[in-house]
């Protein structure tokens, strides 16, 4: 998505308390994963609650544009008809992947070991990412990258007709880096290895074995090592995508910060390499309660019950970060209704996400009367109980720090607006409605 439009403010008051079930969207990564598997595999794949997020919908159009056959039947339904491991064809023109990091990075690994040509781009924010992160162990298979300045995009990527595979150690915990080079490794022979310090989402380890690849995880004194055997067949596949923790994260957020309020969130992945927001949210003394918890498509799943909780800080351990790393600026906001500092450590990562994400909490949440501090990899956030509000964010084209602002301003003191809601479309197109539908005023 290009963002090209213009932008839309929006801005959220405190109304009545919050209740009703929210039927949070699809879970991004695993839409994402789900297309890509589907289109390197063999047969008919076929997807239920897919998000249809612009983030998913430009990787579906980026699995097209490599030669797979992608349908959408109905709501969250789609149809995948793969081309096989190696099978992807030259795209005709240049690969936009919005505001996608993830789609970007993924897709790259899955064609960089095919001798095929692609040229990637995505909007400015998403042209603002680091991506040598990926294209450097990319280029131990043996294919060619040609970056802009900062290996930033547009980059093109030649890529190899021999790969070697590769063993590789991630220098941050990045589940993005991990799978880039998982996917490259499918069409290498023999084995390829990634060696994570930090355990990241497993989504992609859960869904390879799902569709058939020889692949295993060991804990060893080097840390969580991912063996997969290069060239497996991939058998289509049936594919249930769960519903997104992270997406859930900001009516739950809702919820415990206003007063009367509970809500039900069905159906939410209960991963446990994703669950580090609610183990937090439980320590701070939030009232939710996992009711049913079953397994659905490979992924944990249970029934959120949440309701209105007096909340403590708490400091988060660096160690939990990648479990929750994309919660944090909706744990800022919640720390802010909180008595007492929350403390969030190693969270350097996230200062190179769809905003720096340390920078667009601690400048919005002052602005609203909330003190921060904040270091290079960490972010101190003092509640006070309550919440001035009244001022106007900016979201730096950042879905997750829209939807934040949106819910500082349900339970603030005055209404909050952020500058531009137009991001949220890429994970939570219905973000606005179910939220009002929850009785907020936004
Ligand atoms: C994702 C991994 C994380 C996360 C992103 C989705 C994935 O990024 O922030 O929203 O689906 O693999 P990093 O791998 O950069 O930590």
């Amino acid at each position: 998505m290009s963002h090209s439009g213009e932008p839309r403010p929006m801005t959220a008051r405190a109304l009545g308390p919050l209740r009703g079930v929210a039927q949070v969207p699809g879970d991004k990564s695993i839409s994402h994963r789900a297309l890509i598997l589907g289109a390197l595999s063999v047969g008919e794949t076929r997807i239920t609650g897919l998000l249809e997020g612009q983030d998913v919908l430009d990787t579906a159009k980026a699995m097209a544009a490599f030669g797979a056959q992608v349908e959408r039947l109905g709501p969250g339904e789609w149809s995948v008809h793969g081309v096989g491991v190696g099978g992807f064809s030259e795209p005709a023109g240049v690969i936009d992947c919005g505001n996608s990091g993830t789609g970007v990075r993924l897709i790259m690994g899955a064609m960089a070991t095919t001798p095929i040509t692609a040229t990637f781009t995505g909007d400015a924010s998403l042209s603002r990412r680091p991506m040598a992160r990926v294209t450097d162990p990319l280029a131990l298979f043996g294919c060619q990258i040609d970056a802009r300045e900062g290996g930033r995009l547009p980059i093109t990527i030649r890529g190899v007709a021999d790969p070697v595979p590769v063993r590789y150690r991630t220098p941050v915990a990045s589940a993005q880096i991990k799978s880039a080079v998982l996917l490259a490794g499918l069409n290498a022979p023999g084995e390829t290895v990634v060696i994570e310090a930090e355990p990241t989402r497993d989504h992609s380890e859960r869904m390879l074995r799902g569709f058939g690849a020889d692949i295993r995880t060991e804990v060893t004194g080097e840390g969580h090592v991912i063996t997969l055997r290069g060239r497996p067949e991939l058998q289509a596949q049936r594919v249930a995508v769960p519903r997104d923790p992270s997406s859930a994260a900001f009516p739950v957020a809702a919820a415990l910060i206003v007063p009367g309020s509970e809500i039900r969130v069905p159906g939410v992945s209960r991963n446990p390499t994703r669950d580090g927001l609610y183990i937090t949210l439980r320590e701070m003394g939030a009232d939710i309660t996992f009711e049913n918890e079953r397994e659905e498509g490979g992924e944990p799943v249970a029934d959120l019950l949440v309701r209105y909780s007096a909340l403590t800080g708490v400091s988060v351990p660096a160690d939990r970060a990648a479990s929750m790393i994309d919660e944090f600026p909706i744990l800022s906001v919640v720390a802010a209704f909180a008595q007492g500092a929350t403390v969030m450590n190693g969270v350097a990562e996230l200062r190179v996400k769809e905003s720096d994400r340390i920078d667009a909490m601690a400048v919005g949440l002052r602005a609203n009367g909330v003190r921060v501090k904040d270091t290079p990899d960490s972010m101190t956030v003092y509640g006070m109980g309550s919440v001035p509000g009244g001022a106007q964010v900016e979201t730096h084209l950042d879905h997750r720090i829209a939807m934040s602002f949106l819910v500082l301003g349900l339970a603030a003191q005055a209404p909050v607006t952020v500058d531009d809601g137009s991001p949220i479309d890429t994970s939570f197109p219905d973000f606005r409605p179910l939220m009002q539908a929850l009785g907020a005023d936004l």
